[in-house]
């Protein structure tokens, strides 16, 4: 069973075509990654699953129905999109920001709760921006706003999420920290995730089940990414040509880039070294 899934997808701007006949589905429980070339049609899937996008031909499923066949508030409640890019209102705060997800919770009769209050500041804490609750988002550096849009979302308190490019703006600690909050989300919350992520090596660590994505929005494989992830995939998707080791931390597939040169300046003797190890 898969809460979230997509059939015969036909996914066009104007008449710009994305993807055709595209066949997904979100095992549930999954932290899914899709991974792709840029304009491969990524955040175009995203926006499908999330409803954003009516796809041409074919249909998104939510638990079961029709995804278009969903009042909006409704759709929110069961799924949550960060998406690659948002823009904030002027003049708005953190806190009024992360307040904003849990407008599907709220109606004529159900205003503004202490429970509301409960989940905005749990989601400040857990995204490490509680201490900028205050602050305008517009002027919070590229990371702070990227992570303030992520506890907007977990405000939402969707168990699907799909987040596009979460951990972009972020410096190395934070990417981390992000990837390890949706980790426990899934493991320990029992979320569904599914992201877009560009640095493989994570994806490859993070990943209970990756999609990779050809230009033309076409799936050239799917599973675990021990099971998927080799030099071919990666020439195939990328065009790359690069070594897959094991990662030493985790034991999980490491794309590591084939050299440009045979020689670095600096200390030559390591370098041969080096492409001695890789040719082998
Ligand atoms: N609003 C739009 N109107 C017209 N064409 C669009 C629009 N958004 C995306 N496209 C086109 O659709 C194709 C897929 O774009 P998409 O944003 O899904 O790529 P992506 O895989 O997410 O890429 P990236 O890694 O750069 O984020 C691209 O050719 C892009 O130019
Ligand atoms: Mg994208």
């Amino acid at each position: 069973m898969s809460r979230l899934r997509a059939e015969g997808l036909t996914l066009a701007y104007d008449n710009r075509v994305v993807a055709e006949d595209l066949g997904v589905s979100v095992p549930d429980g999954s932290f899914t990654v899709i991974v792709g070339p840029n304009a491969c049609g990524k955040s175009t899937l995203l926006k499908a699953f999330a409803r954003v996008l009516r796809p041409t031909s074919g249909a998104v499923y939510l638990d079961g129905q029709v995804i278009a066949g969903y009042r909006a508030k409704e759709v929110a409640r069961r799924l949550g999109l960060l998406p690659q890019t948002s823009i904030a209102p002027g003049g708005i705060t953190v806190g009024d920001l992360v307040a904003r997800g849990r407008y599907p919770h709220q109606g004529l009769l159900r205003q503004w709760s202490t429970e509301d209050e409960a989940v905005v500041a749990e989601v400040l804490r857990r995204t490490g921006v509680h201490d900028l609750a205050g602050r305008l988002v517009d002027e919070l550096s590229g990371g702070q706003r990227q992570r303030v849009w992520l506890a907007m979302v977990l405000a939402q308190r969707a168990k699907l999420l799909l987040l596009d490019e979460p951990t972009t703006f972020l410096d190395i600690a934070h990417q981390i920290e992000v990837l390890d909050l949706c980790a426990e989300l899934h493991e320990r919350d029992g979320y569904t995730l599914v992201a877009v992520l560009h640095d493989l090596n994570q994806a490859c660590r993070y990943a209970t089940h990756m999609v990779a994505l050809r230009p033309g929005g076409v799936i050239a494989a799917e599973g675990h990414p021990s099971d998927i992830v080799t030099a071919e995939l990666v020439e195939d998707v990328f065009g790359l040509r690069c070594r897959v080791v094991d990662d030493p931390e985790t034991g999980t597939p490491m794309v590591v880039p084939l050299a440009r040169t045979r020689r670095t300046v600096g200390n030559p003797a390591a370098a041969d070294q080096v492409v001695s190890t890789l040719d082998r």
